[in-house]
């Protein structure tokens, strides 16, 4: 192999695992930031699903009443009831890819 076609080689390998590294696919971020609440399969039967009565998006029909734009706008900046926060908002840990990763992953919790 030429040295010229390695070292493109190399970069690429390299560029792609920095890649990787700098967005988290969405299932470990659903694990690390969201499962909490509303479990690892959507349907929200944690300690604080419970109690927050979290809906259970692995439900078509809690799923139809879900929009794209709405699940993003509320990942982004939380959800509100009365005034009070029911979840908080993850525009500061997380990028407008992760979040819109994120909602293509509870599309697929659908049962
Ligand atoms: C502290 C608990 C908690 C955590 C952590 C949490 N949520 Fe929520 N989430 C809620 C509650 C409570 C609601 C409002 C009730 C409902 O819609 O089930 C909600 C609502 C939602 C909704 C519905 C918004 C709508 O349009 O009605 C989406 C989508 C959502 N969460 C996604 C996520 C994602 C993605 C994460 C992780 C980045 C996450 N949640 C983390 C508690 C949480």
């Amino acid at each position: 192999m030429k040295t010229t076609t390695k070292l493109a080689l190399s970069t690429l390998v390299l560029s792609l695992a920095t890649g990787v590294a700098l967005a988290a696919p969405a299932a470990e971020n659903w694990d690390n930031n969201c499962a909490s609440c509303h479990g690892a399969d959507g349907k929200g039967q944690t300690k604080q699903g419970k109690k927050l009565k979290v809906r259970d998006y692995s439900d078509a029909k809690v799923q139809a009443e879900l929009k794209d734009e709405d699940m993003c706008k509320a990942v982004m900046e939380g959800v509100k009831a009365d005034g009070k926060e029911r979840m908080k908002g993850f525009k500061e840990e997380l990028s407008a890819d992760e979040i819109k990763d994120l909602v293509a992953h509870i599309r697929k919790l659908k049962a």
